[in-house]
């Protein structure tokens, strides 16, 4: 039987890992994977999920399983901080995930199940896992273009063009902010404009929301998220808590399905079978974790004040790196480094280039050029922007 197996393609930010871990260079600089590090290159315990973690081991008193959906505390917590308080909970479904890849693994099957025949379009370029996903599932899926290469913007009006071949009951995957790999994102009235043409399709937004909280703060990472839930019948978002609270390892998600009142106790008995069918009962502890930081008004404060540090130390990396570039390049023709959002800014250069930086600098990014800028600290961004010039981009 298992010589019957086919190797299969590495996942391209898994297999960078690796490739970063066996440089034996001293000098090496890892902007590759999607995780937070501090000037130091750690990726530290945020104080305020630590604390809630020694509040949680002093009362936890069972580990006997827990709800198979999830538990109602974080999902009313986690909505509250998605969707906003006054949130229409008598319409919102919600299913504690493996993560937010499981949000998004399990907002892909619901659809499936619901609507057979249902095309998902997602951004040219995403995520490279959810195309992934999507071709192990045997999903259909379209591509619509985003991304101008040559401004390193949005390209909105190549991208309504294409969205203009959606069909009733398809699917369009959005990223809430901070595009993963790009860093370039909808301002709030091309959201809107977004919304008009789901309201006059019948395409269903499904949102992943991965990192809010990185791009310009908690509540406007989450204001394209909230105008469409305000505005369509049916909404499916994929919230991650990996980035934001540093659980990366925990795998703590939601996915929140918006629909009618009519038809809520169909759609949350629906996503419990999904969570049965996969793997049963989803992680708590990381669940436990957010639910405590953000209930706790002094470790929520205390987390909040964490993660806008986060935010303003790559915001500030950010605009060095787009300084230093503008100083050896002469140009502004960086300067969209400062305007992304984000962990990532895709700079669009050539693999070739990428893996020039590989060898001569020891600077790991993924192949389509999109950089980590959490992965860089003032010491090394003259050295990346150095790389960058010397590699002719
Ligand atoms: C990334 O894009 O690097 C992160 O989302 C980590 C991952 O799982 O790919």
């Amino acid at each position: 039987m298992l010589n019957n197996l086919k190797p299969q393609a590495q996942d391209k930010i898994l297999a960078l890992m690796g490739q970063f871990r066996a440089d034996p260079r001293d000098t090496k600089i890892d902007l590759g994977v999607g995780v937070y590090k501090d000037a130091d290159g750690k990726t530290p315990i945020m104080h305020a999920v630590k604390a809630a973690g020694k509040l949680l081991w002093d009362t936890e008193i069972t580990k006997t399983y827990s709800g198979l959906a999830g538990e109602p505390d974080y999902h009313a917590a986690m909505a509250e901080m998605v969707l906003g308080a006054g949130y229409p909970a008598d319409r919102l479904a919600a299913l504690s995930t493996v993560g937010g890849t499981g949000a998004c693994r399990q907002g892909f099957e619901l659809a499936a199940m619901a609507n057979p025949d249902c095309t998902i379009w997602v951004s040219d370029p995403t995520w490279p896992n959810h195309l992934s996903i999507l071709n192990f599932m045997g999903q259909a899926h379209k591509p619509y273009r985003y991304f101008d290469s040559e401004t390193r913007s949005v390209s909105f009006d190549a991208m309504m063009e294409d969205l203009k071949g959606v069909k009733k009951g398809d699917i369009v995957l959005l990223h809430g902010c901070c595009h993963n790999p790009t860093g370039a994102n909808l301002t709030l009235d091309q959201w809107g404009a977004v919304a008009d043409l789901l309201e006059n399709t019948g395409a269903i937004p499904m949102i992943d929301l991965a990192y809010q909280g990185f791009g310009d703060g908690l509540e406007e990472d989450a204001a394209g998220t909230r105008l469409i839930a305000s505005r369509l019948p049916e909404v499916l978002i994929a919230a991650s808590c990996s980035k934001n609270f540093g659980i990366y390892r925990e795998r703590a998600g939601v996915l929140f399905v918006l629909g009618d009142v009519a038809t809520r106790d169909l759609t949350q008995s629906t996503l419990a079978y999904l969570n049965r069918q996969n793997y049963s009962f989803p992680p708590f502890h990381g669940q436990a974790l957010v639910t405590k930081v953000l209930t706790d008004p002094t470790l929520r404060a205390q987390w909040q004040a964490e993660l806008e540090d986060v935010r303003l130390g790559m915001l500030g990396l950010r605009e060095q790196l787009a300084a230093e570039l503008r100083q050896l390049s002469n140009s502004d023709r960086f300067d969209f480094i400062a305007e992304h959002r984000g962990m990532f800014s895709r700079i669009g250069c050539s693999p070739e280039a990428v893996e020039k930086m590989r060898v001569d600098n020891g600077i790991y990014m993924v192949g389509d050029s999109r950089l980590n800028i959490a992965g860089l600290n003032p010491t090394t961004v003259p050295i990346l922007a150095k790389a960058i010039i010397d590699a002719g981009v």
